[in-house]
């Protein structure tokens, strides 16, 4: 069953959320950029990441690769589907039960690094491309993801090693969304409200359809993506290393009503060796405020707790 709900009135977020690779890797400009960088993970948790180095070439395949697939019919899109209990492949995921209600959403979920631990078998096949465009749009987030921990670690003040140690190997998986149009549009949710239970994720529109939604002091943001920019959002554990600094942003997908909407989430997830609580060197200030998980246990308390808005983050917090 597909979800019935009001939609809340929303605002148009404002373009000073760019945020510009060239400018923080350039030494003139990279202080300057970077203190912005950290203003717009403390306030808002979101930012838009232009002049990333991503080839254009690149972008333009792995959007027609993505499409495609999208396209084909779904006995050919079954090949790969998400097998019962499953976690990758093609089809719904967050199912718990079957009186819920569904989100609007078709996806195509893998784990894409490290790369010995990818499933083949859950990456398609057609059209033949698919692959490997994949592939080396995965190599380039995870060097732009391991560049900005840097200038983050510059930001917060904290040793890079201490900060990369959590994600080390950069932990990576892309979740494909595909959001069929909807007469009803403002009745149904593409991804009910949530935060992303990971270190940070690249969003990319893969049509020029608007729909992702961020919500500060209990108001919901439109975010009008800028051409070619890689829309970032801070996640639970980012928040909780940083012990509160930088926010995990709570967002949702709302559909058109005439238009199909396809994007790509990449996710850079902790290593599940390592712990996850408020970095020691941040501590100095004040006492911790959340609690200190080892990765498993904080993976697997992410998605038992279901998307719903900041709960998981919420339960992680201590009470002082
Ligand atoms: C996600 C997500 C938003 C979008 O996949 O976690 O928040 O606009 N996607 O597709
Ligand atoms: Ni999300």
């Amino acid at each position: 069953m597909r979800v019935c709900r009001l939609l809340q009135i929303t605002s148009v977020i404002p373009v000073r959320f760019l945020k510009d690779m060239s400018r923080l890797l350039n030494p003139e400009f990279s202080e300057e950029e970077t203190a912005k960088l950290g203003s717009a993970c403390e306030h808002w948790g979101f930012f838009q990441l232009v002049n990333h180095g991503l080839d254009g070439g690149l972008l333009q395949q792995i959007k027609s690769d993505i499409t495609e697939f999208f396209s084909l019919p779904l006995e050919e899109k079954l090949a790969v589907a998400i097998p019962p209990n499953g976690i990758q492949g093609f089809g719904h995921h967050f199912v718990f039960s079957k009186e819920q209600k569904l989100d609007w959403v078709d996806m195509l979920f893998l784990a894409t690094r490290p790369v010995e631990e990818r499933s083949l078998a859950f990456w398609p096949t057609k059209p033949s491309t698919f692959r490997d465009t994949l592939d080396m749009y995965s190599l380039e987030l995870a060097n732009v993801s391991a560049q900005l921990f840097k200038f983050m670690a510059n930001n917060l003040g904290v040793n890079k090693e201490g900060l990369l140690g959590t994600f080390k190997g950069l932990p990576q998986s892309m979740r494909i969304n595909y959001y069929p149009p909807c007469s009803q549009a403002n009745k149904v949710l593409g991804l009910s409200p949530h935060t992303d239970g990971v270190g940070m994720t690249f969003l990319l529109q893969v049509n020029d359809v608007e729909g992702l939604q961020i919500r500060k002091d209990g108001k919901w943001f439109s975010v009008k993506a800028i051409p070619g920019a890689l829309v970032v959002n801070i996640g639970d554990a980012l928040e909780v290393l940083t012990n509160g600094q930088y926010k995990s942003i709570e967002h949702r997908a709302v559909i058109n009503p005439v238009k199909e909407r396809i994007t790509i989430a990449t996710f850079l997830s902790v290593n599940l060796g390592c712990t996850i609580g408020p970095l020691q060197e941040l501590l100095k200030a004040g006492e911790a405020r959340y609690k200190v998980l080892d990765g498993v246990e904080f993976t697997k308390g992410y998605f038992a707790a279901k998307l719903e808005g900041r709960r998981y983050l919420e339960s992680l917090k201590l009470g002082i």
